[in-house]
């Protein structure tokens, strides 16, 4: 059954699909034009049939264990799904992910670099950007935070409150990405060349730096007891590695991590 959406939109036809995720809301504030479809107004694993002049595609599966467990539902939303919001036919920018790779390169991945995605969410994630085709802007963010829904930030700021000690894996090391500097990146992007292109943060560091971060800035008195990936025993296993940088050299640049921290925790 086609879901048919009713004149969703403003002046300029800009749509967010999973409006209601941590990327999407920050899509909302750099798009301010754009219309957000939360998964209430448009579950993506329908078809539907809109005109959009730009849609950007936050909607996703991210329940990274839980893909393990259900690969098949988590491939229905990520390659189903953007299936679906591709035959729309409008330009479409694809979020993709730093779990396309495998880890085991010990400098950043680039867009030339081959994907060897080593979960089922990641799998999902690359299938998701054949499904988008080659007329899309493919971005590949990692450890994505914000303002709202379940991240890490917003979890260490929760645990920070309840104990004295956290435990926290000290073996991968990534980009965290702040949500309303990878949307104002993307507002640069949409007028460059269709493609992949890699989107992270500045800078790298592993979770349990992270977290201290964190706790630094939050004014928290907490400590963080490093452990393994082995030691947290996650159904899912996660690249070691999975610093992301741009080999464009019109890509355009996000801020440090650690500033995209200060300005989440601004709004928390
Ligand atoms: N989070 C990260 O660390 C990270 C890293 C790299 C790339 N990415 C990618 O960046 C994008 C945005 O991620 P995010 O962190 O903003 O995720 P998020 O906060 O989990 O938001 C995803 C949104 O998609 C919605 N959704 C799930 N299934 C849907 C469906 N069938 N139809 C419509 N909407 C659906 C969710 O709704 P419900 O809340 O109702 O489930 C949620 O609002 C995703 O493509 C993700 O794969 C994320």
């Amino acid at each position: 059954m086609e879901h048919v959406i009713a004149d969703p939109f403003g002046t300029r036809r800009v749509v967010v699909t999973g409006a209601g995720g941590q990327l999407g809301a920050a899509l909302l504030e750099s798009f301010p034009e754009a219309r957000g479809l939360t998964r209430a107004e448009w579950d993506v694993t329908m078809p539907a049939s809109f005109d959009a002049d730009l849609v950007l595609h936050a909607a996703a599966w991210t329940d990274v264990d839980g893909a393990e467990a259900n690969p098949q539902d988590a491939a229905a939303v990520n390659v189903g799904g953007t299936q679906h919001v591709a035959e729309l036919g409008a330009p479409l920018v694809y979020y993709s992910s730093d779990y396309v790779f495998d880890g085991t390169k010990r400098e950043p991945y680039l867009e030339s670099d081959a994907p060897s995605p080593q979960s089922a969410y990641g799998r999902t994630k690359l299938l998701g950007e054949a499904a988008a085709g080659e007329d899309a802007w493919i971005v590949r963010s990692s450890w994505l935070f914000g303002w709202t829904s379940t991240n890490f930030v917003r979890t260490m700021l929760r645990l920070g409150a309840e104990r004295d000690e956290v435990s926290v894996v000290a073996d991968q090391r990534g980009c965290p990405t702040y949500v309303g500097h990878l949307a104002d990146a993307t507002r640069v992007l949409v007028d460059l060349p269709r493609g992949i292109w890699h989107l992270a943060a500045d800078g790298e560091c592993t979770w349990a730096e992270f977290a201290e971060a964190i706790f630094e800035e939050a004014g928290i008195d907490c400590s963080v007891r490093r452990i393994t990936t082995a030691d947290l025993g996650r159904p899912a296993p996660r690249p070691a590695y999975s610093v992301l940088r741009s080999e464009r050299p019109d890509a355009p640049s996000l801020p440090h991590w650690r500033e995209g921290l200060r300005a989440c925790l601004e709004r928390l």
